[in-house]
């Protein structure tokens, strides 16, 4: 037996399988971001506050998570469903351990429960396990995760006995009355581990005899020392930091932006500046990259080997290619085959695809616009609901008019045509393959294969105009200024 050594123990605990329920809290009002929308509903990293804390309870559990939510929380509760959770309703927000109170009998049957809050989505699945295994191995009714913290804050303080230094219970901050001096102490990280039946004993004699007048969870604590109670003491705070103001809020997306950063980096992509650097959590870039300072990217946004995108590009929704560049521009809702060149100011509106090598210019704008192989789209042009050919050149200023103020048409470049600079293109219409349309053309009809089209009026040259044109204007000069004007007066 000796030999074996604690950790063995764990071991054949672990022969017997414990079930294990996931309670996530998120009733709550979330008061303090003032917000009309429920707090777990707000956008962290391109996805909901909840659905990170959902994602964990489901990995440490083959059970579906049970999500607590207010009564009258109908978009949480459907979004619970759209997760994977199964909501449970709380009648009124009476306080965490109510909120647990709420969960229906049918579900009590598991050996443990698992309690997070919906309100701190860094908690990681890791960490969670190791809280859980540490709670199978001790055999205590309950198993609280703490971390140690300075100053003033809104956590639940974790009491020791005096003598002996073990967990007495948790003193809410509204409870404790005006808090001074800067000592460390343990704080309740709202993330337990219980025994079902203890646990469910204790909740029914909890009174709501506090400064707010509610059920809390936290006492659960002080009424099973008893039974046995311990901490899971964690060395880093940030990942069970809640979010309950928008101070907390930013720094929670900062640590979470980090994380994402750091997962691309792994992974071999190039982030110049990690800190200026915004990409939502489905982000997923491929090794060779590199994002340049102040990139927004956003959504499901997918980005091929070696591209260089940035500086200050935004990016969302977007799939691009191998071997891309993009400028500081702006791209939503397409897509960019392989060795794309984007320029400055682009805007690549929804609904573009567009080909290999394709070049966009500075501050060109498309739209809905299927872009062949090797075309060039020059600066300033608009190309709006759109099909170009391959090798097409749309010259500088040149426009698709896609509206007639009723509905919006399509326009058609064939395969090598050549659209010249600042031209017109009244959709519908048809530009033939290797077809040519003069600089300066409004085009009404479509342009056949091979022809050129050109519409401009003739041009006409005046001879030695502008040498009696100045000779005019310097007689009008000095017959207008007979005196000479004064000087400035000095200062
Ligand atoms: C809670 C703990 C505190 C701990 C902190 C950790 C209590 C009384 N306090 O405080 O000890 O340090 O978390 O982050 O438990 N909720 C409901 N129904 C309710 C009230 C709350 O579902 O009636 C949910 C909220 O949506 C939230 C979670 O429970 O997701 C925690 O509630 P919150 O009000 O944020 O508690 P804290 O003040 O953070
Ligand atoms: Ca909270």
């Amino acid at each position: 037996m000796t030999s074996l050594g604690a950790g063995n123990f764990v071991y054949s605990h672990h022969m017997v399988p414990m079930s294990l329920r996931a309670v996530i809290l998120a009733a709550g009002q979330g008061s303090r971001l003032r917000s009309s929308t429920p707090k777990v509903l707000h956008a962290l990293a391109g996805r909901t506050i909840l659905s990170y804390v959902v994602d964990t309870a489901r990995e440490v559990s083959t059970e579906q998570p049970l999500v607590v939510v207010h009564l009258s929380h109908a978009e949480v509760r459907e979004h619970v469903q759209s997760l994977g959770g199964i909501p449970v309703l709380q009648q009124e927000s009476r306080g965490t351990g109510d909120a647990v109170r709420s969960v229906p009998e049918e579900f009590w049957k598991a050996d443990t429960f698992v309690i997070l809050s919906g309100d701190t989505p860094l908690v990681t699945a890791a960490t969670v396990r190791m809280m859980i295994e540490q709670h199978e191995r001790t055999g205590d009714a309950a198993t609280v995760a703490t971390f140690r913290l300075r100053g003033k804050n809104t956590y639940g303080r974790i009491e020791h006995d005096d003598a002996t230094g073990a967990v007495c219970g948790i003193r809410e901050a509204r409870d404790r009355g005006e808090e001074t001096g800067n000592d460390e102490f343990e704080y309740n990280a709202g993330l337990y581990c219980f025994a079902t039946g203890p646990l469910k004993q204790a909740l029914k004699k909890l009174t709501p005899d506090n400064a707010q007048g509610e059920y809390y969870l936290s006492d659960v604590i002080g009424l099973l020392v008893p039974e046995g109670v311990g901490t899971y003491v964690l060395d880093d705070a940030e990942e069970l930091a809640g979010i309950n103001d928008h101070k907390d809020f930013a720094r929670v997306e900062h640590a979470m932006r980090r994380r994402i950063a750091d997962r691309l980096m792994e992974k071999g992509v190039h982030i110049t500046d990690p800190a200026t650097t915004y990409c939502d959590w489905e982000v997923d870039i491929e090794p060779g990259t590199t994002i340049q300072p102040g990139c927004v990217l956003r959504g499901r946004t997918k980005i091929g080997r070696d591209c260089m995108i940035g500086p200050y590009a935004q990016l969302r929704d977007m799939t691009v290619g191998d071997g891309c560049t993009v400028g500081s521009s702006t791209l939503e809702e397409s897509t960019l085959g392989a060795f794309v060149t984007i320029g400055q100011y682009c805007r690549v509106r929804a609904g573009c695809t567009i080909g290999n090598h394709v070049y966009l210019g500075t501050a060109a704008e498309v739209k809905n616009a299927e872009i062949g192989e090797r075309s060039f789209i020059s600066h300033f042009s608009c190309v709006l609901d759109a099909r170009v050919g391959s090798n097409v050149n749309v010259g500088a200023g040149t426009v698709t008019c896609n509206f007639d103020g009723i509905s919006k048409h399509r326009t058609i470049m064939g395969d090598g045509a050549f659209i010249g600079s600042d031209s017109i293109l009244v959709a519908p219409c048809v530009i033939g393959k290797h077809a040519y349309v003069g600089a300066g053309s409004v085009i009404t009809h479509d342009v056949p294969d091979d022809a050129l089209a050109v519409e401009r009026n003739q041009q006409q040259n005046v001879e030695g105009w502008a040498l009696r044109h100045r000779a005019h204007m310097s007689i009008q000069e000095t017959g207008a200024s007979p005196t000479t004007p004064p000087l400035e007066p000095s200062s």
